[in-house]
C-alpha cells in the first residue's frame, strides 16, 4: 500500500493508503481530515498541492489540472481531488494561494 506525507497547517500527516485512492475521498472519510479542498471535481483549485516527492509516480496532469494550474504544473503543483496514488508519495499543502483563472467574459451584440 502506498504511503502519503501530508504536510499542512505546521503538520506532517503520515498514512497507508489502498493503491489508486483518492486523498479528497478519504479527506471526506476522515483519514485526512486536514486536507483542503472544495468541489472535488477540479473546479476550484482549494485542494492544489506542491508535490515534494513522489511526482514521477502519478499520471499526467489531465485536462482539469492543465486549464486550471496552468503554467504552475511545472513548478509541480497538481490539484489532489484528480490524484490516483499508486505509490509512495509527499505532498504540501503549506502556503499555497493558488485561485482559478478568471473565466472570459462573453459579451454579445446585436
Ligand atoms: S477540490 Fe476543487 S479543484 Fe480540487
Amino acid at each position: 500500500m502506498p504511503k502519503v506525507k501530508l504536510h499542512i497547517d505546521g503538520e506532517v500527516i503520515e498514512q497507508e493508503v489502498n493503491e489508486n485512492a483518492n486523498l479528497v475521498v478519504l479527506a471526506g472519510i476522515k483519514q485526512f481530515p486536514k486536507l483542503k479542498y472544495g468541489c472535488g471535481m477540479g473546479k476550484c483549485t482549494r485542494c492544489t498541492c506542491k508535490v515534494v516527492e513522489g511526482a514521477e509516480g502519478l499520471e499526467e496532469p489531465n485536462w482539469k489540472e492543465q486549464k486550471m494550474l496552468g503554467e504552475k504544473l511545472t513548478e509541480g503543483y497538481r490539484l489532489t481531488c484528480q490524484l490516483r496514488i499508486q505509490e509512495d508519495i509527499e505532498i504540501s499543502q503549506e502556503n499555497i494561494s493558488i485561485r482559478p483563472p478568471r473565466r472570459k467574459s462573453v459579451t454579445t451584440t446585436k
